[in-house]
């Protein structure tokens, strides 16, 4: 007996929601996305609201506009490379219109459990059950996309910070701090030196009288900007850097955008290499630091009625908030029966496939935290995730699953200081590599430089963007080439605001690939020549 997949529930419509959406309607799969709130967008849709995850009013996105867009839809080119959360809203907005999404989506309806059928496996069906305005319904799906967010429940380890029941001032989660209004003329400290954290002691020392900055290991601070204006990812995460990563000690590729930022001596200073922690990417702590507006102190032994005390013996009174910028943690509770977050950690294949099921139609998409942008790395594995769901591509036995799980984790064990804010880290070409090598769309950069060298050239050494996962394979999209030909002037054209003259030619390829483009070329023939299994690295 033949048996075909076909409804599939996706639950949650932020990002992953919108693109899950979509790689269901490409591969002919009928999609229902319930989703609690009124709207698409997800955490990005500033709005304080219970039970989803939650921005502040400032928020700039750390992920430029190119490596952040969906694959076959890029952003618009006049829209900023870093945009506001307003901006990127627009951004999902004309894509859920575009590809004429929203038919799909029934609003203000909660997914309270996922249980399996009887028959699951012979059919692999769920029953879902959902409830809207107090009312419950249960309906039968061949699929089920879990799209809910991993940010959010607040992380807010009390039970570290003895004293601070007797703590006279308030603290809040950074999930609930809004805007810096209330701040202005107090005294903070904000704990905690991840993107959150960076990001409110920069603001909140506009309008503080004092912010301090506790942190416990220190962190790599990156700029959004890199040289010649162009932004630091589109840089970066190259093709060219991931290569050059394999062959050079990674702490010299890694060298030049520390540099730019790091405040050497400094307080910021680490106990561990670079790429060991996710780095942070701020481009005015640096500068708050230097004046004064923000200190920055160890982790703090004990709350005092009216203030802290750090490890280092120091205290500082007078203390009027505290923000614990402590992160997240997820949990999926209407799914209890088959996933179990244990430490913020879940066993998934890929980080999609939970291992043990008899039939492979349960999916997480964008359970990752990359070194680079979720939402083109949520639509690739939704991509693959609908492939496999109608059995045209294959998931390996159960064992060598659980195999790859436990290897994926050691790697990450030995490469990052351990926290349960390195539990889903990926590395952002690799891992894209790595599903499009399984859904058969990854680019191969070699023969590109046979048939199209232009066009492999910007692939190599240009922003690895979204698009080229669609130049080839099941999925491919015809603009993909052009997407990436012209990916400099969208980069550019948002600056072009006041006409200076034509001296762009000097800085329209960043030097970096100008001096070692030529030299790297050779180097990578040389090396393919003599270590094939570098092979899927180009
Ligand atoms: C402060 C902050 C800053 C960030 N900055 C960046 C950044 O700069 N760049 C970047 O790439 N990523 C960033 N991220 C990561 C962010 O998680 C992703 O960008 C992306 O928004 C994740 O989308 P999502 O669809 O997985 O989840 P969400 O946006 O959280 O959407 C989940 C949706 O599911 C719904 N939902 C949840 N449970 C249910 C249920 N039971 N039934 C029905 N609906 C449900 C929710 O209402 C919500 O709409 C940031 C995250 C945070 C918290
Ligand atoms: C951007 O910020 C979010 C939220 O703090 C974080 O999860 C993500 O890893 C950051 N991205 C990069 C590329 O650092």
């Amino acid at each position: 007996m033949t048996w075909k997949m076909r409804r599939v529930a996706v639950i949650g419509a932020g990002v992953c929601g919108l693109s899950s959406i979509k790689c269901c309607l490409d591969e002919g799969l009928e999609p229902i996305c319930f989703e609690r709130s009124s709207d698409v967008g997800g955490l990005w849709r500033f709005e304080v609201e219970e039970g989803r995850g939650s921005i502040y009013k400032s928020i700039i996105i750390n992920t430029s506009k190119e490596m952040m867009c969906f694959s076959d839809f890029p952003i618009p080119a006049e829209f900023p490379n870093f945009m506001h959360n307003s901006k990127i809203m627009e951004y999902f907005r004309m894509y859920t219109e575009h590809f004429d999404l929203l038919k799909y989506i029934h609003f203000k309806t909660s997914v309270v459990s996922v249980t399996k059928r009887p028959d699951f496996p012979m059919t692999g069906q769920w029953d879902v059950v959902t409830e809207t305005e107090g009312k419950q319904e249960s309906a039968i799906f061949d699929g089920v996309m879990v799209c809910t967010g991993h940010h959010t429940n607040a992380h807010l380890p009390l039970d570290s910070f003895p004293g601070i029941e007797k703590f006279k001032g308030c603290y809040i989660h950074s999930r609930d701090y809004k805007s810096p209004q209330a701040f202005s003329g107090k005294r903070a400290i904000v704990i905690g030196i991840g993107n959150s954290g960076a990001d409110l002691a920069v603001e909140l020392s506009h309008t503080a009288e004092q912010v301090f900055l506790s942190t416990r290991q220190g962190a790599w601070i990156l700029s959004r900007i890199a040289e010649a204006g162009y932004p630091m990812d589109t840089i970066y995460v190259t093709r060219y850097v991931q290569f050059l990563r394999h062959i050079v000690p990674l702490s010299l590729v890694n060298y030049y955008p520390v540099r730019q930022t790091h405040l050497d001596n400094s307080c910021l200073s680490l106990s561990f290499r670079f790429c060991s922690q996710q780095p942070t990417i701020s481009d005015d702590l640096p500068n708050r630091i230097i004046s004064g507006k923000v200190l920055v102190k160890p982790n703090i032994r004990e709350f005092t009625n009216t203030g802290a005390i750090f490890e280092d013996g120091t205290r500082e009174e007078d203390i009027d908030v505290v923000v614990f910028a402590t992160g997240y943690s997820f949990s999926f509770p209407f799914l209890e029966d088959y996933v179990k977050v244990v430490e913020n950690q879940v066993s998934l294949y890929k980080y999609v496939f939970p291992p043990h099921l008899e039939k492979p139609t349960l999916v997480f998409i964008g359970l990752i935290q990359p070194l680079g942008s979720v939402m083109p790395i949520a639509e690739l594995q939704g991509r693959w995730a609908t492939r496999v769901f109608k059995g045209l591509n294959r998931l390996p036995s159960a064992s060598e699953m659980v195999a790859d799980i436990s290897q994926k984790r050691e790697e990450m064990a030995k490469r990052y200081v351990k926290s349960p804010r390195h539990t889903i880290q990926v590395d952002y070409v690799e891992y894209m590599d790595e599903l499009a090598c399984l859904a058969g769309v990854k680019p191969s950069v070699l023969s590109l430089f046979l048939m199209d060298p232009k066009l492999a050239l910007e692939v190599f050494f240009g922003p690895c963007t979204p698009y080229q996962y669609r130049l080839r394979g099941p999925g491919k999209w015809d603009g993909a080439r052009k997407a990436i030909l012209t990916q400099r002037e969208r980069i550019i054209k948002p600056l072009k605001t006041r006409v200076v003259g034509d001296y762009t030619h000097h800085t329209s390829m960043p030097y970096l690939f100008k001096i070692s483009g030529a030299i790297t070329l050779f180097a990578i023939i040389f090396t393919y020549s003599l270590a094939p299994s570098l092979n899927g690295y180009i």
